[in-house]
């Protein structure tokens, strides 16, 4: 069942009704202010860090679900309603959310009136706009009361929640003309604040949460919006809010504008004050000045269009198949920038307190973003490269407003490192730019122990050598990619994380996924070797990758399939042998991608394992059988019931491995109906089961074994965006770019007959039309009228137009 449609034009999706199968958001924001906002209006927004500098309090996991955060409220005549449905919930005429690419829509319509709100977070500017225009769809003329509502949150997020004793006494606003300040901890250690304000008179205000709502209401009836009338009230302590109180005549047949502004504002910190004890309102008058009519709100909106209009040109597929073509040129890579600019931290399954930005996640993220904006890319991937460690370990996360690492998860992860290579092999495949390499780069952010970007890599490729256990394989440590699977962790005490507690001495548990990572990233990390001139180090890279790839061989592979790994006592993960957990999706798609059994056929019959053992109608399960128990040698992932997460779930990160592997073995067309079984445009059409947004991919689908198969958990800040990405553009559609030129190898089956794929790279712009006649092993190619031998287009120079004709 569908709850809306795509408006493929407009890159927007409708959402028609507000009874959606779960919230569904949207992210405003490029660079520093961010907003998650939901299709009825819920969610907050904060400056650069979802934890130390929250603007507007949301209650995660709260009944009724998604309210708080921000609201509007009409009074007209004794009727009151909230035009985005939450809170009233009123019996609606229309109602209608368009999300669209940094901009989200809300219109609700009651007794001849509408009201739209139109979101966005303007260009530059660390404020959330919202356009409200009201309009008069009756006879008669309208007397309307409209009520804005925001809950301040005290900026630090997780102090926020649990800091009462001291809260509850910290609250302090001011208010201008039609614009309130909240001000809490400005006068001692914050030289910032927010700012709520309108382009319009008001009739009264409010800024003390009590007084507006009534100790024993809910956010559904406020006693100010039932009464009519504003108190003026000031909050002191206890929980700042504001709310403006307009007052809007219309006629019948008009409309009225009106531009709300919540923003954030930072003074120099030896000009915080206006006069004693007064803030320094000037760049917040500025900020309101700046959108003080609907004109440049337009305005704004015209400049964020025409920004995702270019970042989306890099790539722009046009295929037979409208789904495909959603995906690939708008909402797969939409979710990749949303992922580069949250990685783990905030989103409605991600509090913004718990993580910040995963080593290993915003590696790979980079792989869905670089091409669209490759600048920022690199100072990503030297923020990262800052909290390696000198030998070569790295911090699990980092802290994106400290960019320092997180000391409360620490380091450990052993798999972490190697992400690094291939996230800067992709940056330098994108841009050419190897210059990268010689830039000087600290270890933990220590400015007097710096190396060079090259030597970060060289250590993160041999802390893996210097780790290897009995098999010759790398040993596992706290974890490698599936975090749950914790080896040497032996917890048997439910209140300590399973990431963080001390873990038993040893060197023996050994992860195979790892040793096939090794193995993808070895050529890579040897061509960059030599491109630096470091001959004998690429020599030895590839000797090393060649003896990985041999004891994956010999130890790693269980007969029909890949083993997971070796556990602290030796016993095999991921066997035949073993009663549970007998075959592991990582393993099978990380050494076929890194080409390992290609040549004997193992690739071959590991990959029908798990079309036999593991895939399933809504996507590939992680494990099979799922475990039924607690193994206290294995952690977490045996702590999930049956078909959750890490246990036999669906784990849409690691699915798109596995097509890129089945391109690897020339088989596009079952690469093809893997990416079909999740790729959420595909899944409209069940969303009462997948539940989560149809516009983007969700971490985890419940697997088989799960009592709820098929529902979607975890949208939004997932690896899965980047790497369906990879898995469809670079290797189903097949362009690429690697060092030395821009690969066109497409690998899709014959349901997709023929393509054209524009692609913007270092410059040059390349038309590349493909009939997918899947007559030829390898495609052929004609570049310019000339055909080339092999699949590898030139590098043009910038500024070139290429165009290439494939035949499959
Ligand atoms: C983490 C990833 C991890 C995955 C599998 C996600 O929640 O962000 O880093 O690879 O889970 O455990």
């Amino acid at each position: 069942m569908r709850f809306g449609h795509f408006d493929d034009e407009a890159r927007e999706y409708v959402i028609a009704t507000p009874r959606t199968p779960y919230p569904w958001i949207n992210y405003l924001g490029t660079e520093e202010f961010f907003s998650l906002i939901s299709h009825t209006g819920g969610g907050y927004c904060f400056y650069r860090d979802a934890r130390f500098r929250r603007l507007l309090r949301y209650r995660y996991n709260n009944s009724p679900t998604d309210v708080g955060g921000r609201a509007f409220y009409i009074r007209d005549g004794d009727d009151v309603w909230s035009p985005a449905w939450m809170p009233i919930k009123p019996k609606l005429d229309s109602f209608e959310c368009r999300h669209g690419l940094g901009t989200t829509k809300i219109r609700g319509s009651r007794n001849g009136v509408t009201a739209e709100m139109f979101y966005l977070v303007p260009l530059g500017e660390t404020a959330e706009v919202c356009r409200l225009t009201l309009t008069n769809d009756s006879k008669t003329p309208k007397a309307l009361k409209v009520f804005s509502f925001v809950e301040f949150c005290l900026w630090n997020a997780w102090d926020d929640q649990t800091n009462f004793q001291r809260n509850f006494s910290t609250g302090e606003v001011e208010v201008e003309g039609s614009t309130i300040y909240h001000v809490t901890e400005y006068r001692e250690r914050r030289n910032h604040y927010a700012v709520f304000g309108v382009n319009a008179p008001i009739a009264g205000f409010d800024t003390d949460r009590e007084t507006f709502i009534g100790l024993y209401n809910g956010l559904h009836e406020p006693e100010v919006v039932l009464t009519g009338s504003p108190r003026n009230s000031t909050a002191s302590g206890w929980a700042p809010i504001g709310s403006h109180c307009l007052e809007v005549s219309i006629a019948p047949g008009e409309g009225r504008d009106f531009v709300f502004v919540l923003g954030y504002v930072e003074n120099p910190v030896d000009d915080k004050w206006e006069k004693p004890g007064e803030v320094n309102k000037e760049p917040a008058r500025a900020l309101m000045s700046r959108f003080s009519d609907s004109a440049q709100v337009e305005a704004a909106v015209a400049k964020l269009r025409d920004y995702w209009s270019s970042l989306l040109g890099t790539y722009v597929l046009e295929s037979p198949d409208e789904r495909l073509n959603r995906m690939v040129n708008t909402w797969n890579p939409y979710q990749c920038m949303v992922t580069f600019n949250q990685s783990r931290s905030a989103s409605y399954f991600e509090s913004g307190i718990g993580r910040g930005m995963g080593f290993r996640d915003s590696n790979q993220d980079l792989l869905g973003f670089v091409h669209l904006i490759p600048e920022r890319a690199r100072q990503r991937i030297l923020d990262i490269a800052a909290t390696q460690f000198s030998d070569g370990s790295a911090y699990h996360q980092y802290q994106p407003l400290t960019k320092r690492g997180n000391h409360d998860i620490g380091s450990g992860f052993n798999d972490d490192p190697l992400w690094l290579i291939v996230g800067v092999a992709a940056y330098i495949k994108e841009t050419g730019d190897f210059e990268i390499l010689s830039e000087e780069v600290p270890f933990d952010n220590d400015e007097a122990n710096t190396a060079s970007l090259f030597e970060h890599l060289r250590r993160s490729f041999h802390f893996t050598l210097e780790n290897l256990g009995p098999h010759g394989l790398p040993l596992i440590g706290r974890a490698d990619w599936n975090d749950c699977l914790n080896l040497n962790c032996f917890s048997e005490t439910p209140d300590e994380p399973y990431q963080t507690t001390a873990n038993r001495e040893g060197r023996t548990a050994e992860s195979v996924f790892i040793a096939g990572q090794f193995v993808y990233t070895a050529s890579d990390y040897a061509a960059l070797a030599d491109h630096m001139g470091f001959t004998e180090e690429a020599t030895a890279a590839r000797e090393h990758a060649a003896s990985m790839k041999e004891a994956i061989l010999e130890h790693g592979w269980d007969g029909d399939w890949f083993l997971r790994a070796y556990d602290f006592f030796g016993h095999k993960v991921g066997s035949h042998e073993c009663e549970d957990g007998q075959i592991f999706i990582e393993p099978q798609g990380f050494c076929v991608m890194a080409g390992v059994g290609v040549e004997d056929g193992k690739a071959l019959r590991a990959l029908d394992s798990v079309a036999e053992r593991l895939a399933t109608p809504y996507g590939i399960v992680l494990n099979q059988p799922a475990y039924s128990g607690y193994h206290v040698e294995l952690g977490e992932i045996s702590s999930y019931p049956p078909g959750y997460k890490e246990n036999a779930g669906i784990f849409c990160h690691n699915n798109p491995w596995v097509m890129i592997a089945e391109t690897r073995v020339g088989r596009g067309d079952r690469a093809f109906d893997y990416y079909k079984r999740i790729a959420p445009a595909y899944l409209e059409e069940i969303s009462e089961i997948h539940r989560t947004e149809p516009y983007v991919y969700s971490q985890m689908v419940a697997g088989r074994d799960a009592v709820r198969e098929g529902e979607a958990k975890n949208s939004w800040l997932t690896g899965t965006a980047a790497w369906n990405y990879v898995a469809i553009a670079h290797h189903m559609l097949g362009v690429r770019p690697e060092l030395d030129g821009l690969r066109v190898s497409p690998r899709i089956g014959a349901e997709v007959p023929s393509f054209s794929v524009t692609r913007k790279c270092r410059g040059a712009v390349y038309r590349i039309r493909v009939v997918n006649s899947l007559a030829h092993d390898e495609p052929r190619l004609v570049v310019d009228g000339t055909a080339i031998e092999g699949t590898l287009v030139s590098y043009a120079a910038a500024g070139a137009t290429v165009d290439v004709e494939c035949e499959t």
